[in-house]
């Protein structure tokens, strides 16, 4: 297998691909959107603030690369209803979606379950869970008209003290991209057009690692940018035959 911390794409690697990005605004988020757009890739920016969602639709329209399309959406709490809403828009202006890339998260705070409130555990679950779920099922009508459909959740492994409720969602998570690429992993002797990975990108600049880890000197962690590759490497033809695996930066690629 590729190392696909290494990866580099060629020039239009992914200019055939239609990518929803949730969490497009973030550190990793917006790194990967650009990224993704640098390939050739059309890009569906996914957030929840539109000022920043515009910011970035713009910079991607005067690098030159393919106009972007805004989806704008607040995970927390986000109804059915939103997620028709979503449905709806992308069938609107798609015909068929080749990756959906699941960056949103949140940390909430830190703090002994015992004292977790009601607020931030809902939270919690709802953006880091919740939403990557229905985000997935309302994506899932266009992701069946791919030939090769990718979906990628980002990691973060904290089952230990004091991480509550994103800790729990992010086991959570894991679990789900297990059981979607089970799901879709096809018998012998047929082709798949569905696959599912996960990133684990490791510390990194950003409001969240900020969040968490206050006292840190805020330039020890990684750019960004610097953790891109094995988003566009899942994206890629280069990967057409991996589900199921999860690439965790600084460790060899594992089963889910
Ligand atoms: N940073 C790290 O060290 C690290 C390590 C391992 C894994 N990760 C994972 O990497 C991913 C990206 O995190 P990051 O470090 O880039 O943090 P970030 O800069 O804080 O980005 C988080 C993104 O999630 C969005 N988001 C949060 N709540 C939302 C909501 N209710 N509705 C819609 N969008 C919402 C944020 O939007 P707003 O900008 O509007 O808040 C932002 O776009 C996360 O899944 C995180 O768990 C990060």
């Amino acid at each position: 297998m590729v190392d696909a911390w290494h990866y580099t794409p060629g020039p239009m690697a992914l200019a055939q691909r239609t990518v929803l990005i949730a969490g497009a605004t973030g550190a990793l988020g917006s790194a990967v959107s650009l990224a993704c757009a640098r390939y050739g890739a059309t890009v569906v920016l996914c957030g929840r603030n539109v000022a920043e969602l515009e910011k970035l639709y713009d910079r991607i329209e005067e690098s030159g690369a393919r106009q972007p399309a805004i989806i704008p959406v607040d995970l927390e709490g986000a109804s059915d209803t939103d997620y028709q809403t979503v449905s709806e828009a992308l069938a609107g202006g798609l015909t068929v979606l080749d990756g959906l890339l699941h960056i949103a998260g949140t940390l909430g705070q830190l703090s002994p379950i015992e004292h977790t409130a009601t607020r931030q555990w809902r939270r919690a679950l709802s953006v880091n869970l919740s939403a990557p779920f229905f985000l997935t099922q309302a994506c899932m009508p266009l992701l069946k008209r791919s030939p090769d459909a990718s979906i990628v959740f980002t990691l973060d492994d904290k089952t230990r003290a004091y991480w509550a409720g994103y800790g729990v969602a992010k086991a959570g998570l894991a679990a789900l991209a297990k059981i979607l690429a089970d799901e879709w992993d096809p018998p012998p002797g047929e082709t798949r057009n569905l696959r599912v990975n996960a990133v684990d990108p490791g510390p990194l600049r950003s409001k969240l690692r900020r969040a968490a880890y206050p006292a840190e000197n805020a330039q020890l962690p990684a750019d960004p940018a610097e953790r891109v590759a094995p988003y566009l490497y899942l994206l890629s033809e280069a990967s057409r035959d991996v589900n199921g695996m999860l690439f965790c930066h600084g460790q060899a690629a594992r089963a889910l």
